[in-house]
């Protein structure tokens, strides 16, 4: 019995499947695969380290059964037989960790191939779904007939047998989030008068003939796990006491339930599916606990798991049978392999920023602000060690020279990191005073105690590197991460006593803001700053010289945002501030007009200045070593710049 966390540790039957523990790697699709919709081997290489990193499963999310159901254009299509090769081998290199292989089976009905961002290459106008419908897209969902829902239980019933010839255990039917299942499931979509729509039970048929079709094709030899939103948590939605009585109208087909929430008819409802920052730890796990309390069968739960003391209590308390961890295996898949050690400080936890959420429409790939190993699992294994052992200067102690000292120090290279002032973090530090952003500002503790941990890291704090510096200390590598500092504008009033920067909420204590405050700048900074605010019970306004905000947030971070400021802060575009007077802001608006903003204290968000003056300075000194720069002092961005910055640099001396 693991003595630290028992419950999360100890197996579990899941139809014929053994699981080692609790913990199982939530669905996730990996749309970066190959150009021919197979699992390119770096694919199966982010599978490999979540197998390795000791969770029960790993889960490839999202595999269509029918091409024309698929959401994403790299999406894998289960009616295609060259999908086979790739699976398998994806399969069998999971297993060699005593980990179980899964599959999702996913259908989108009325968005599949829906033309778009995340789908350009659909041509399709026409969709498969619940009912006749013409989306706002001008795409027309055709309502499925007895013949199209037979084909589509057999696509379920054939990509299940497919499933058990390239070796997975267990699938999990995707019945939840707004796709195909969820669309027959949802009073609000489904609204058909034969017997597939209408009372609870009839929006099941559906569902449940594809699980009798399924049954039929492989019997008990799969373990069959069903994802369905507990709550819809939408106006006409199903609620969490009709989500009770679907999961146990499913229960007599299956081996397992996973209870999830929310529907994409509702983008709103997208961060808290995927909870973003500003909802709790473990905000949905209640769906599943309200699940459990009606059915006999192992019951899953989901959303911003990411503490193992949390995710302990839930199994032990009966909340749940199971965990599913997405983002927090994303962020670090070594999550269970260190909590079963005892050694939770040692996880890298998810601030749960949507980076990697964000990246997928529009790039397709998969990425992590705090983990730069993540999709590029193959590349960094690849990585030969150095030709020679160097002896490594770093200027900055923020994000990007931490990694790059952490890094560059686990290459075995010899490391000073200077830091020009008494504290290790950098940006990070101005997080420390802000509840949402905790996970982040955990980051900067967890990278200074890896800095600590190695022998090879000289860290020398109050000390700026100058160009006397380096030519003293002769490196043969200087990495600049001096990073920035807060733009000031030249706005009359700027050095006002009521007047905040950033830099300010790094102090020890975090600054007395007055009732009524205003922000100049509507990026990230601003915006994230107001949320705090207001949730603090100020009145806020923020002022915006663009004609949009909030615009180098990560996509969904923005919805996320956007759900917490609208109707609550004030946000005036193309809106210049003019002039900071003791009472208030006075901004010239959109119409040209003068006004005074009235407020106790100003804050200004206006953006970062490069420190490039220090960083020129470096670039050119007697000692003449290689040089990189990295991080803000670059360019000043998200944290993921200035994170895969350091970490890439050091991978490559
Ligand atoms: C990058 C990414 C891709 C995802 N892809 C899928 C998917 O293909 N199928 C699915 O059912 N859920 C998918 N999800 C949702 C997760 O399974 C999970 O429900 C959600 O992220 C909440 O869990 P978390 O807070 O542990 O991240 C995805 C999530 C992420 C972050």
């Amino acid at each position: 019995m693991n003595k630290y966390y028992p419950h999360l540790f100890s197996p579990i039957k899941v139809g014929r499947v053994t699981l080692k523990n609790r913990i199982m790697s939530a669905p996730m699709g990996l749309p970066e695969q190959s150009e021919n919709r197979h699992l390119a081997d770096f694919n199966i290489a982010t599978h490999e380290a979540r197998a390795r990193g000791g969770a029960a499963s790993s889960c490839v999310g999202d595999c269509c059964v029918s091409h024309e159901g698929r959401a994403l254009i790299k999406q894998m299509c289960m009616d295609d037989p060259l999908v086979i090769p790739s699976l398998t081998r994806c399969a069998r290199t999971i297993k060699r960790y005593d980990c179980v292989p899964v599959m999702e089976l996913s259908h989108a009905g009325m968005f599949g191939m829906v033309p778009g961002l995340a789908n350009p290459e659909a041509t399709g106008r026409t969709s498969y779904g619940p009912v006749e419908m013409f989306m706002e897209n001008g795409t027309h969902v055709v309502a499925m007939d007895e013949a199209e829902m037979a084909r589509i239980a057999e696509c379920y019933a054939d990509s299940a047998r497919k499933a058990l010839m390239c070796g997975y255990e267990m699938i999990i039917l995707h019945g939840g989030h707004g796709w195909m299942l969820n669309q027959f499931l949802s009073p609000a979509v489904n609204t058909r008068t034969d017997e597939y729509g209408g009372s609870t039970e009839n929006r099941c048929r559906f569902p449940i003939r594809i699980l009798k079709a399924i049954r039929e094709a492989v019997g008990d030899q799969l373990a069959v796990d069903f994802r369905m939103s507990g709550d819809e948590i939408y106006e006409g939605g199903y609620r969490i006491d009709e989500g009770c009585r679907i999961a146990q109208c499913l229960e007599p087909y299956l081996d397992m339930i996973h209870i999830s929430c929310g529907n994409h008819e509702v983008l709103d409802n997208f961060v808290r599916t995927h909870p973003d920052m500003f909802y709790e730890e473990g905000c949905n796990v209640q769906f599943a606990a309200e699940v459990k309390k009606h059915v006999k069968i192992p019951v899953a739960c989901v959303g911003a798991i990411s503490d193992p003391a949390m995710a302990e209590e839930i199994i032990a308390s009966g909340k749940a049978d199971v965990v599913c961890l997405a983002r927090a295996l994303v962020c670090d898949p070594d999550w269970p392999r260190k909590a079963r050690a005892g050694k939770p400080e040692e996880i890298r936890t998810c601030m749960r920023c949507m980076a990697c959420q964000s990246i997928v429409p529009t790039t397709r790939l998969i990425w992590c602000t705090l983990n730069p190993e993540c999709g590029n699992e193959l590349d960094v294994r690849c990585v030969q060690p150095p030709r020679e052992l160097k002896k490594v200067l770093i200027a900055g102690g923020g994000p990007a020279g931490m990694q790059a000292a952490v890094k560059a120090a686990e290459r075995g290279h010899h490391v000073i990191l200077c830091e020009a002032t008494g504290a290790l973090g950098g940006q990070i530090l101005c997080e420390k005073h802000i509840p949402f952003k905790k996970n982040y500002y955990k980051f900067s503790q967890w990278l200074i105690r890896q800095v600590r941990s190695y022998k090879n890291i000289d860290v020398r704090m109050n000390t700026p590197v100058t160009r006397e510096l380096v030519d003293e200390i002769a490196p043969d590598t200087l990495i600049c991460a001096v990073g920035s500092v807060d733009l000031v504008p030249p706005i009359p009033g700027i050095d006002k006593k009521n007047v905040l920067f950033p830099a300010d909420l790094s102090r020890d204590t975090m600054p007395e803001f007055g009732d009524r405050v205003v922000i100049i700048g509507g990026g990230l900074v601003g915006c994230e700053t107001a949320v705090h605010l207001k949730r603090e019970g100020k009145k806020v306004t923020i002022v915006e010289m663009k004609d949009n905000w909030a615009q180098d947030a990560h996509f969904f971070h923005r919805v996320g945002l956007d759900v917490e400021l609208r109707g609550q802060v004030e946000i005036l575009l193309n809106t210049t501030a003019k002039e900071i007077r003791d009472d208030g802001l006075v901004v010239v608006g959109a119409d040209g007009e003068e006004r005074l903003i009235p407020a106790d204290t100003v804050f200004v968000g206006a953006g970062r200045k490069p420190l490039s003056d220090v960083r020129e300075a470096l670039r050119d000194t007697e000692a003449d070593p290689e040089f990189f720069a990295i991080g803000d002092c670059v360019k000043p961005g998200t944290a993921l710049w200035a994170v895969h910055g350091g970490y890439f640099t050091a991978l490559n001396i």
